[in-house]
């Protein structure tokens, strides 16, 4: 990859010279995603909560045809690197494109970088005992090697090889699981019995779910509300498939048109497999509790972690350097911008290595539930705002804006709810207010959207229109 690409300006380094073909980009786009954090975490929803989990796997198909059809025409013909930059040639102004490569870098360390080093780390020191300031920092310095050096080329490229060795590794997995607790008939059957042993008595803690093997639930009184998981999540995933700069800077390295659509219907493909192989392994180990298979889910774990920081790294310099970078030196040259972003990756590693005692320290993984809900509760105003730029020319500036600061107020005003006030253990009586535990976050994503689009109509009809000529 590196003696392919010319790595010396903004589009061989941030871009693999818009040159890739369809595989590696669906690959890359499918293991830009999958991290170690969802391995962990949606093996440990399917034990909890059963099948209903990995339709956060199957709706993403869906929204992958979006982005080829719809978002990725036209980054591609506005000839833009980053989305940010997408937001300024439709609107015009400059406030719009800092907040979002603000937020998004925010966003890509306080969530994604967490979740998966933290996920990555309780799989170090539960499995295999190591050090796991030494094991993180290793792993962080081979992935700094080759992000740095080699772009978005080489990260396009090793993400490719670590996706088969995630999807070789966890279908052997897979396949032992199911052999071990007698098809999906015997799963059926052994996991409605997998009751602890040692529950708070009087409950219903820690017996498994009625509706385990639904994926449409209750949309008053279940954990995933059918129309919150059919409209809510369609709103979160396209936000993150879509208008987010990891998984769509993928399309834009693209040769053509084609090509990316052809990798976004391969990741479709590709993102059928996590429900059996990452929801239904998670509901197995409930039923057998084995600690033979470390060395194998090792190289899983090791390549999904990889592959997703090292898009992450990419993608956040490539926000710092092209939006930020050259708004605070207008003049900067090509050459100056190469060693930016370098840095900046660097930084970006430096940053993930102080996450390291942070995440050691909260060990029950309650903190990370919360961080996880950032995403639901940010990402829905983004989604609203450049679905609209797309479809409704009367949207301009201000309405796009000020849209944008409502939308971020409400999901702000809930998430430090939900921080304040936590979660109550199972078995302990509900304390906090209705508006919590009433308003699923699947809902609330739904409800966030419409308060953002109504802001966004009302400010646009009150301000002037973009003149037709722009
Ligand atoms: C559980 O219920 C039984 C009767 O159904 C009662 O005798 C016992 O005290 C209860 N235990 C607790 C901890 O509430
Ligand atoms: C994209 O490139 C491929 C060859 O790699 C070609 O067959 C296809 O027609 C091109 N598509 C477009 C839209 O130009």
């Amino acid at each position: 990859a590196m003696f392919k690409t010319d790595r010396s300006n903004v589009n061989g380094f941030f871009l693999a010279g818009r040159d890739i073909t369809w595989f590696p980009i669906g690959a890359s786009i499918f293991s830009s995603n999958i991290g170690s954090g969802s391995f962990v975490g949606l093996a440990g929803s399917g034990a909890a909560g059963g099948i209903a989990v990995g339709a956060y796997e199957w709706n993403a198909m869906l929204c992958l045809y979006f982005l080829g059809w719809i978002f990725a025409p036209i980054y591609i013909s506005s000839a833009v690197v980053t989305l940010p930059e997408y937001l300024r040639k439709r609107f015009g102004g400059e406030r719009i494109q800092m907040y979002m490569s603000v937020l998004s870098l925010f966003l890509y360390i306080f969530t994604k970088v967490s979740s998966d080093l933290f996920a990555g780390a309780i799989f170090i020191r539960e499995a295999l005992g190591w050090n796991i300031y030494l094991a993180i920092i290793a792993l962080l310095a081979i992935t700094a090697i080759f992000t740095v050096t080699g772009g978005l080329a080489a990260v396009i490229y090793t993400d490719t090889v670590q996706t088969f060795i995630m999807i070789i590794g966890a279908i052997i997995m897979m396949v032992l699981s199911f052999i071990r607790v007698g098809g999906y008939e015997g799963l059926e059957t052994s996991y409605m019995q997998a009751i602890p042993a040692l529950r708070p008595a009087n409950t219903s803690c820690g017996i498994p779910r009625a509706d385990s093997f639904h994926v449409f639930r209750d949309p008053i009184d279940s954990d995933l509300p059918w129309p919150g998981l059919t409209f809510g999540l369609t709103i979160i995933a396209t936000w993150y498939f879509c208008t987010d700069q990891v998984l769509a800077q993928r399309t834009l390295a693209a040769k053509n048109l084609s090509h990316a659509k052809g990798g976004c219907v391969a990741a479709g493909l590709m993102k059928i497999l996590p429900m059996y192989m990452m929801v239904m392994v998670g509901m197995i180990s409930r039923v057998v509790f084995t600690g033979k298979r470390k060395c194998l889910l090792l190289a899983v774990m090791i390549a999904a972690l990889m592959s997703s920081l090292t898009s992450v790294f990419n993608s956040a310099s490539t926000l710092f350097t092209c939006d930020l970078w050259q708004k605070i030196r207008k003049n900067a040259s090509e050459r100056e911008l190469m060693i930016v972003g370098r840095v900046f990756m660097l930084f970006m590693v430096g940053v993930s290595i102080a996450w390291v005692p942070i995440v050691q320290s909260f060990a029950n993984g309650q903190l990370f539930d919360y961080i996880q809900s950032i995403t639901s509760y940010l990402g829905p105003p983004i989604m609203v705002i450049f679905a609209m730029g797309i479809f409704w020319p009367r949207l301009n500036e201000p309405g796009a804006f000020w849209s944008l600061m409502v939308g971020l107020v409400t999901g702000s005003t809930r998430m430090i709810m939900d921080f304040a006030y936590g979660t109550p253990l199972c078995g302990q009586d509900e304390y906090r207010p209705a508006v919590l535990y009433k308003v699923h976050y699947l809902y609330f994503a739904i409800i966030l959207a419409a308060i953002t689009a109504i802001a966004a109509v009302v400010v646009s009809l009150l301000t002037p229109p973009i003149p037709k000529n722009k």
